[in-house]
C-alpha cells in the first residue's frame, strides 16, 4: 500500500514553491486525487497537468484566498471533483517584504497588513470552516496541515504582519485540533529558509543579498537553505496514517534554527 493511498487532497498555493513540490510529492506518494488551487492560473493549470501526467486524478480550481465566496466555491468544487475530501494542505502565503518596499513597523500600511492577515491566517480559518463537515465525513483518516513559519516564533525583519500571521497559524492549528478531534487531525509545520520563489524574491529585493542569505541561513545548524521536497516529505507524513497519533503540533523544519540562539561562526 502506498503512503497516501485513498487520500483525496486539496493543496493551496500549489502553483509554485513549496506548494508545487507538495503536489508532486503527494502524487508520487500515491494520492487518489489532488485538487490544486492558486490565484495564478497559468501556474495552477501547469501543476495540475503534471500531476495528471504522473497518473493521479487532478484538476486546478482558481481561487483568490482573500475572497470568502471563492473559498466556499473552491471547497465545494474540490469535493465534487474528488467525491469527498480527506486532507487539506493550507500552504499559500504572502510576506510583507515582497509586497512593499518599506516593510518596517512605521512603513507598513493598513492594506498590506490586511492582505497578509487575510491570505496567511483568515483564509485558513475559512477553509477549515467550510471543509470541516466534509473532513469529518471522510472516514479515511482526515487531516489538515497548515504552513506556519519560524517567523511565527521569533521576530523577523522580513515581515511584521507576516510573523504575527504565522504565530496566529500556530495557535489556530491547536484550536482546530481541539475542535475537530477525534475526526480530523490538525498539525502545522514551521519552515526555516526554504529555497522557493518567495525566499529567493526576498533575497533579490534586499539591499545586500549576500548578507540577507547569511542572516537567513546563519542560524541553521545545517548550513544551507532547505529544499521544497524536504518540506513535501514532512507534509506527506502528516497527511498519511503513519502519523495517526499526532495532532495539534507545530513541527519545525528549519535545519535546527529554533534549537538554539545564535549564528554559526
Ligand atoms: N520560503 C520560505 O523560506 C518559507 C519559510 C517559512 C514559511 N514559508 C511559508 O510556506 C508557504 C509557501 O511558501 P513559498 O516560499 O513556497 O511561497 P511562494 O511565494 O513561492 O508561493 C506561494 C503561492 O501562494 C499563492 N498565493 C499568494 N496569494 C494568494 C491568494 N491571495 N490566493 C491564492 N493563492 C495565493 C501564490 O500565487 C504562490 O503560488 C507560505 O505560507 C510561506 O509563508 C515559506
Amino acid at each position: 500500500m502506498s503512503q497516501l493511498e485513498g487520500k483525496r487532497i486539496l493543496i493551496t498555493g500549489a502553483g509554485q514553491g513549496m506548494g508545487h513540490a507538495i503536489a508532486l510529492g503527494m502524487a508520487a506518494a500515491g494520492a487518489e486525487a489532488i485538487v490544486v488551487t492558486d490565484v495564478n492560473e497559468a501556474n495552477g493549470l501547469a501543476i495540475a497537468q503534471t500531476v495528471n501526467a504522473i497518473g493521479v486524478k487532478a484538476t486546478f480550481i482558481k481561487a483568490n484566498l482573500r475572497n470568502s465566496s471563492e473559498i466556499q466555491a473552491l471547497i465545494e468544487g474540490a469535493v465534487a471533483f474528488m467525491g469527498g475530501l480527506d486532507c487539506v494542505v493550507n500552504n499559500a502565503g504572502v510576506i510583507d517584504s515582497q509586497l512593499i518596499d518599506d516593510a518596517t513597523i512605521e512603513g507598513l500600511d493598513e492594506d498590506t497588513w490586511d492582505l497578509v492577515m487575510d491570505v496567511n491566517l483568515k483564509a485558513i480559518w475559512l477553509i477549515t470552516k467550510f471543509a470541516a463537515p466534509h473532513l469529518r465525513a471522510s472516514g479515511r483518516g482526515a487531516t489538515i496541515i497548515n504552513s506556519a513559519s519560524v517567523a511565527g516564533v521569533n521576530g523577523t525583519k522580513a515581515g511584521v504582519a507576516y510573523g504575527a500571521s504565522k504565530a496566529g497559524v500556530i495557535q489556530f492549528t491547536k484550536s482546530s485540533a481541539l475542535f475537530l478531534a477525534p475526526d480530523v487531525r490538525v498539525n502545522c509545520y514551521l519552515p526555516g529558509a526554504i529555497e522557493t520563489p518567495m525566499a529567493l524574491g526576498h533575497i533579490a529585493a534586499s539591499s545586500d543579498p549576500e548578507d540577507t542569505v547569511r542572516r537567513m541561513t546563519g542560524a541553521h545548524l545545517l548550513p544551507r537553505m532547505g529544499e521544497p521536497s524536504e518540506v513535501s516529505d514532512l507534509v506527506c507524513f502528516l497527511a498519511s496514517d503513519q502519523s495517526s497519533f499526532i495532532t495539534g503540533v507545530a513541527i519545525p523544519i528549519d535545519g535546527g534554527m529554533l534549537a538554539w540562539r545564535g549564528l554559526r561562526s
